[in-house]
């Protein structure tokens, strides 16, 4: 104890004699949805009134993003989501400073991709999943990071609440409807993004549990015949979670969803031709049922 205290004291004359003021201490990058925050950590040195400069490099000369903070974060969401970024921070103190510590950052690589947003709705046998990708920080409203990403797509898993078995699927729309479940059971059905080219996949939301009814009339128009007529339910369960694993590898993209997932729009126009899967504009406002 004596000598880490020693060691410290002499550490720290030792810096005060020289007039150095140590860098900002365990500098990060603290980013999600492209909400950019450089942080760090006061040093360990008691020095009165530290302050913090950060600096970005732009057309190879520095520039100021936040100068003489006493924070010790600074938001750098304003600079471009493209390209990698060099970041330069410094501690100052009583007119003298430490010397610079530099990052480098790249946001469209680099930035975390938030939980998705989530409505599930029960009709009859069925559950209508309706997904939406979070906001850009500092993009006007409706910017999301479904325009960022061309290749967004959602990993979606649903169980029967308090079985083990989680059934995951992969899906391109933002609206799925999984059928043919169990009546008057609750399900499960949790989500995240996943970003196919880059390999990035995002926060996975808090699960939604709901619970099937029956099958009534009102919605015979929305079914496509089974996968499986009426397997027993063990036979079934494994069989969609083999199925389901090689879509998730990319594998297969097909019998799966065809059978038991639909994008709700195009799946529930009276029109629309038994087992057509892709939705010409991933635009479109579903229509949720109302039970
Ligand atoms: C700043 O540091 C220099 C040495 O680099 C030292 O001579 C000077 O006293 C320091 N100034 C203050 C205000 O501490
Ligand atoms: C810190 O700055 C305040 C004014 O900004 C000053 O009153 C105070 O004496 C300074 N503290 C030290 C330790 O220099
Ligand atoms: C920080 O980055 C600048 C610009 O890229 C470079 O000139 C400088 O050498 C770097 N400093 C350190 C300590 O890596
Ligand atoms: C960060 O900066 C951006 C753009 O300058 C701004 O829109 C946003 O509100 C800021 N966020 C915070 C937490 O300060
Ligand atoms: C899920 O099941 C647990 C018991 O396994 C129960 O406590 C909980 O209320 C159920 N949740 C819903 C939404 O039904
Ligand atoms: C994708 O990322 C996961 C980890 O997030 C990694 O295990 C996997 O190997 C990566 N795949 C490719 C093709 O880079």
């Amino acid at each position: 104890m004596a000598r880490i205290l020693e060691t410290w004291l002499g550490c720290c004359l030792l810096v005060s004699a020289f007039g150095m003021v140590p860098p900002p201490e365990n500098i990060r990058v603290n980013s999600v949805n492209f909400k950019s925050l450089l942080q760090w950590d006061t040093p360990a040195l008691p020095q009165g009134n530290l302050t913090f400069t950060v600096q970005f490099l732009s057309y190879q000369k520095f520039q100021d993003m936040c100068t003489n903070t006493k924070k010790t974060e600074c938001n750098f969401s304003s600079l471009s989501k493209y390209g990698e970024h060099t970041l330069r921070v410094r501690t100052e103190s009583e007119g003298n400073h430490s010397i610079w510590v530099n990052v480098t950052f790249c946001p469209v690589e680099e930035t975390l991709i938030g939980p998705v947003g989530m409505q599930v709705n029960a009709l009859s046998e069925s559950l209508y999943i309706h997904l939406s990708s979070p906001q850009v920080e500092n993009e006007p409203e409706g910017w999301t990071l479904k325009s960022v990403y061309s290749a967004w797509a959602y990993h979606v898993l649903y169980w029967k609440n308090g079985s083990d078995g989680k059934i995951p699927l992969m899906s391109q729309h933002d609206s799925l409807v999984l059928q043919n479940l169990e009546p008057w059971t609750t399900y499960c059905v949790q989500a995240q993004a996943f970003v196919s080219d880059r390999n990035k996949t995002g926060k996975w939301n808090e699960p939604v549990c709901e619970q099937t009814a029956e099958d009534g009339e009102e919605d015979g128009a929305c079914r496509h015949p089974p996968l499986l007529a009426h397997p027993p339910a063990g036979l079934r369960g494994i069989v969609l979670r083999g199925l389901a694993a090689l879509l998730l590898r990319g594998a297969a993209v097909g019998r799966l969803q065809e059978d038991q997932v639909c994008p709700l729009a195009q799946e529930c126009a009276p029109s629309a031709p038994d087992g057509v899967l892709e939705s010409p504009s991933s635009q479109h406002t579903p229509l949720l049922p109302t039970v």
